[in-house]
């Protein structure tokens, strides 16, 4: 199994990416948005506590995405590897996920970041904001947060996976094409 974390501030187009890339490389694509929003559109006890912290822009509890991915790992079967998308989010996510991996005698392979100007980012999640139905993107001043917050809580775990010799930067502007086909490039060379 070879496991990617594809990295970057929001609107960066980790999601974009992912469905493409999973399906190119038949890699499982976990991503603890989709899972706690789908929390929320099923009305769950846990989806009614998230949706609050998410509708701010801030992080919902480390152990709450933990519980989420750890479920995910064991019920995931005939992939070639494992495609992390919006997780972790902070070192101490980090930290857990390398446990879990290390204890099925994996590991993280590689930390793709996605590389985007912060006006490009603005940009991309305003235009969402409309067809989206996120509550998160609909305000400015959430979007600001939710890039805020990245900086502080989740940008240092580019400094923990650079220690490892994973971190690989990736230029995230220009079409999703070309996007694609840069990530497409380094997964390559891996899988
Ligand atoms: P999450 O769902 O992970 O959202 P995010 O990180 O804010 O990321 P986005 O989905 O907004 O952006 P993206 O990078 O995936 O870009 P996308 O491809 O969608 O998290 C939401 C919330 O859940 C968090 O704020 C937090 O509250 C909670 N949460 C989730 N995981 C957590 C964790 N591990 N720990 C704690 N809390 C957690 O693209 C964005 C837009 O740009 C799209 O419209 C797309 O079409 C467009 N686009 C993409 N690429 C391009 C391009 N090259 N050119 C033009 N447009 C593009």
């Amino acid at each position: 199994m070879v496991n990617f974390l594809i990295f970057g501030p929001p609107g960066s187009g980790k999601g974009t990416q992912s469905v493409r890339l999973a399906e190119k490389f038949n890699l499982k694509h976990l991503s603890t948005g989709d899972m706690l929003r789908a929390e929320i559109a099923a009305g769950t006890e846990l989806g009614k506590k998230m949706s609050s912290i998410m509708s701010k822009g801030e992080l919902v509890p480390d152990e709450v995405v933990i519980e989420l991915i750890a479920k995910k790992i064991d019920s995931t079967k005939g992939s070639a590897g494992f495609l992390f998308d919006g997780f972790p989010r902070t070192v101490a996510q980090t930290v857990e996920l390398e446990k879990m991996l290390n204890k099925r005698k994996m590991k993280i392979d590689s930390m793709l970041v996605l590389e985007v100007d912060h006006d490009e980012l603005v940009k991309r999640l305003v235009l969402r904001a409309d067809q989206s139905g996120r509550p998160d993107d609909k305000d400015p001043k959430v979007i600001e947060n939710r890039i805020e917050v990245y900086k502080e809580k989740t940008e240092p775990i580019i400094t923990y996976c650079r220690e490892r010799g994973i971190y690989q930067p990736v230029n995230g502007m220009g079409s999703i094409d070309d996007i694609f086909k840069r990530l497409s490039k380094h997964m390559k060379e891996l899988i």
